[in-house]
């Protein structure tokens, strides 16, 4: 009896014996492969993928300038988003393929990294989202992403480059996406004045745009939602402009209190992206001063913030200081097609 139960004890040990190693072989095996995978790829480290991602920017940045990706062959990116003009346009509404005139101005690019929405009415999320739409859009590109991705899958520079970046030779829309989102990633305005004052420069900014700094953050109350590093939101607000069929968010929310809303924009390099509002309403800042100075226009829906602020022709011009102040240092991006 007892050598009967040693006897299965042994034979149970064995057993145990054997499974256990046999797992522990087995976990050997795949660490020993995940350890040859991850040798395989850990040539890929920092200075590898510090190169790759310069490459997928510069890649970026010619497909931002290239008008390859519109229908006609003619607009890029840049003829919209000009790089002399902060990102922005130069007209009120922006002028798409076949010389359509599109339903709104041309914001600037800088700094929509950091944004929650895209868009006046941010119907986008990301970068991304938003570079299909400016292509697809019929009043902008006027192209579809598959068109695109058919001409640059030609194209024998383009297939090059993206497969030396995502090493595939077939380019697919994220990656054609994901490259001119990169790009713009890029596009940060920083060391304006206002800035330096920040940290820690008192010299920075002059008297009259110090006190126009004060009236920003206070009496104005214009950071009541232009706040924050971008001067920003991130929200809706419908501040009187005049009605138009232009309803903003609303359209995208389907929310009657949504009406005529549109996003907060950044105020970062404001003075060069004239002219403004989501209607290229005023040619000057002079000019939306005075709208903001009397309080906004009149619309039932509009924002309760926006009341007369009563202020002197001193502060209007102390104000207008201010928002010159947030012009950061000039980045000097010139086409890649202008080299040649
Ligand atoms: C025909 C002119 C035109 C072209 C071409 C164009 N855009 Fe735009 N872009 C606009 C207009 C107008 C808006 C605002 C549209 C709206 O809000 O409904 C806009 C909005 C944007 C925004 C959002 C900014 C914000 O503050 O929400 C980004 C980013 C942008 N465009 C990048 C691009 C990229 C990248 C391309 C090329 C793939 C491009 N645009 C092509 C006119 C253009
Ligand atoms: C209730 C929120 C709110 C307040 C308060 C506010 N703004 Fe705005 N601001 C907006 C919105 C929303 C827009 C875009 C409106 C549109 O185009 O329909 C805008 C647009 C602007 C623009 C145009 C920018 C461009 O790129 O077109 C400037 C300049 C501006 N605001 C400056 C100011 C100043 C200066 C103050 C304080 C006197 C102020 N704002 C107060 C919400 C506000």
């Amino acid at each position: 009896m007892m050598n009967m139960k040693r006897a299965f004890f042994t034979v149970l040990l064995i057993l145990s014996i054997f499974f256990f190693a046999d797992r522990a072989i087995s976990v050997i095996i795949t660490d020993s492969k995940r350890l040859v995978v991850e040798n395989r790829f850990s040539p890929e480290s920092k200075e590898v993928k510090a190169e790759k991602e310069k490459l997928k920017i510069e890649l970026g940045k010619r497909l931002f300038f290239d008008p390859m990706l519109s229908k006609d062959g003619k607009l890029s990116c840049a003829s919209c988003h000009k790089p002399n003009h902060a990102f922005a346009d130069d007209k009120d509404f922006s002028i798409g393929i076949n010389g359509q005139k599109g339903d709104r101005n041309t914001p600037t690019v800088f700094n929509t990294a950091n944004l929650k929405f895209l868009f006046w009415d941010g119907r986008a999320k990301s970068l991304e989202e938003h570079a299909i739409g400016s292509i697809q859009n019929p009043k902008e590109m006027g192209e579809t992403v598959g068109m695109v991705l058919a001409k640059l899958n030609k194209d024998p520079y383009y297939s090059k480059e993206f497969k030396k970046v995502f090493g595939t030779s077939q380019i697919m829309a994220d990656e054609l996406l994901g490259a001119i989102a990169e790009f713009e990633r890029t596009l940060i305005s920083k060391d304006s004045d206002y800035d330096k004052y920040i940290a820690g420069n008192k010299k920075a900014l002059s008297q009259n745009a110090k006190r126009g700094m004060d009236l920003f953050f206070g009496k104005a109350m214009c950071a009541e939602c232009h706040k924050g590093p971008d001067f920003t939101d991130g929200d809706f607000h419908n501040i009187g402009l005049p009605i138009t069929e232009d309803v903003g968010r609303a359209k995208v929310s389907v929310s009657n209190k949504d009406t005529r809303k549109f996003k907060t924009p950044t105020l970062r390099e404001v003075a060069k992206t004239a002219p403004y509002f989501h209607n290229g309403l005023f040619e000057t800042l002079e000019e939306v001063i005075t709208f903001y100075n009397a309080g906004g226009g009149n619309d039932t829906f509009k924002d309760s913030l926006k009341k007369p602020l009563n202020l002197t022709e001193q502060e209007q011009r102390d104000l207008i200081n201010f928002l010159k102040s947030l012009s950061g240092r000039q980045l000097k991006i010139q086409s890649p097609f202008d080299k040649k």
